[in-house]
C-alpha cells in the first residue's frame, strides 16, 4: 500500500510539472517559461494574474537563470522581458523599477532610429528594442520572501483558495466583478478554471460561498455568478462545460428554458437559488474559481513528500 502511495505521489508530482514554477536557488525565486507567445502587455498581465512579474535580466544571476530556463524549455529566442519605456522617452525600466542602464546587459544600438518601447532578449544575452505588438514567449518570475506561506492544501501561494472535503476541490471567491471571459482568464492564471458544477453538493458549496460573502439579495439576475459552461456554438445551442462535458453529465438544473437564446453568445452562471442561467458577453459579476488540489503550482516536492510521510 505504501509502495503504491509513493508511486502515485511521484506520478502526481510528475503531472504537476507542466504547470509549475521552478525554484532557482541563485535568484531565490521561481521561474516559469511561457512557451505560448503573447504581446508584451498580455505577457505582463499573464504574469501579474499569476501573482508574479514578467522577468527581466536585472542581475547576472537572473539573466543566467532566464537564459537557462529558455534553453531547457526548448523554445526559440527571443523572449519578451519585463522592460518597457515608461512614460518618459528613453526611460527604460523593469517592472520592479530597475533601470535598463543599471542592468548587466549591453545597451542595444539603434543606429539613429527611435527605439521601440518594449524589449526582448536573445540567446546571446543581448537585449533589443522591440515593438510591443509582436508575439513572443516570456518568463514569469516570483521572488521568494519570508512573507510567502505555501498553501499546501491547494498547491498555491494564494491563501484565498480553500479546500472543500465534500467535493475534493479548492475554491476561491472573487469579489471584483468581471466579464465571464475576464473571470475565466483570472481563474486560468491562478492555475484553475471557472467553477464547473458537477452535482447538487457542489452547487450547494458554490451558492453558500457566494451567499456567505456577498450582500443578501433576492433571487434576481444580480446574483447570477459566472460558472464554467457556455454556448460553444451560438447558432446550434451547444451548451457544454469549459472542459467540453455535456450538460446532462454535470449539474443541469436550469432556472428557465435555455432555448430562448439561440444566436446569442451566452455564458453560464448560477443564481442564488442554485439554478443555472445565462448572461451576455459584457455582463460583469462575481465568480468562483475552482482548482485541483493535486496540482502544485510551485515546485516544493521534497516538502510535499515530507508532509505526506
Ligand atoms: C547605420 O546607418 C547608416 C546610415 O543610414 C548605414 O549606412 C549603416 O549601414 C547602418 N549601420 C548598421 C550597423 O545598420
Ligand atoms: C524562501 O524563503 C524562506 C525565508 O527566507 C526560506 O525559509 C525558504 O526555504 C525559501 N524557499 C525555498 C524554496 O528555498
Ligand atoms: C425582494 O423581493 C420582494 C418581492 O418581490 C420585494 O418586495 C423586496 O423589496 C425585495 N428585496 C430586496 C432586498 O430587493
Amino acid at each position: 500500500m505504501l509502495k503504491l502511495q509513493i508511486i502515485l505521489t511521484l506520478v502526481w508530482a510528475g503531472l504537476a510539472l507542466c504547470k509549475q514554477y521552478k525554484y532557482n536557488a541563485d535568484v531565490d525565486g521561481w521561474l516559469k517559461v511561457h512557451k505560448a507567445p503573447l504581446t508584451w502587455l498580455e505577457a505582463f498581465m499573464k504574469c501579474h494574474l499569476e501573482d508574479a512579474v514578467l522577468a527581466s535580466p536585472s542581475t547576472a544571476e537572473l539573466r543566467t537563470a532566464m537564459l537557462n530556463a529558455v534553453e531547457e524549455s526548448g523554445i526559440d529566442f527571443p523572449i519578451y522581458i519585463g522592460i518597457k519605456e515608461l512614460f518618459v522617452y528613453g526611460h527604460y525600466t523593469s517592472i520592479e523599477g530597475v533601470q535598463l542602464e543599471d542592468m548587466p546587459v549591453k545597451f542595444p544600438s539603434t543606429n539613429g532610429t527611435k527605439p521601440k518601447e518594449c524589449m526582448s532578449m536573445t540567446r546571446d544575452r543581448a537585449v533589443t528594442f522591440n515593438s510591443c505588438d509582436q508575439w513572443w514567449p516570456y518568463i514569469c518570475y516570483k521572488k521568494n520572501s519570508t512573507q510567502l506561506k505555501y498553501n499546501f492544501d491547494c498547491g498555491t501561494f494564494d491563501p484565498a483558495y480553500h479546500y472543500n472535503s465534500v467535493t475534493g476541490s479548492c475554491y476561491k471567491l472573487h469579489k471584483q466583478a468581471r466579464t465571464w471571459k475576464g473571470a475565466n482568464k483570472v481563474c486560468v492564471a491562478e492555475g484553475g478554471h471557472l467553477v464547473i458544477i458537477n452535482d447538487q453538493k457542489e452547487a450547494d458549496v458554490v451558492v453558500n460561498l457566494l451567499k456567505e460573502k456577498l450582500p443578501q439579495k433576492n433571487d434576481s439576475f444580480d446574483l447570477l455568478s459566472h460558472t464554467g459552461f457556455y454556448n460553444w456554438n451560438s447558432d446550434l445551442l451547444t451548451f457544454l462545460t469549459i472542459h467540453g462535458e455535456k450538460m446532462d453529465t454535470v449539474y443541469n438544473n436550469w432556472y428557465n428554458n435555455k432555448n430562448y437564446i439561440k444566436g446569442v453568445h451566452a455564458f453560464g452562471g448560477i443564481l442564488g437559488s442554485g439554478r443555472l442561467d445565462i448572461g451576455t458577453t459584457a455582463r460583469e459579476a462575481y465568480f468562483v474559481c475552482e482548482k485541483d488540489p493535486n496540482i502544485q503550482l510551485f515546485d516544493q516536492q521534497e516538502r510535499i513528500l515530507r508532509k505526506i510521510y
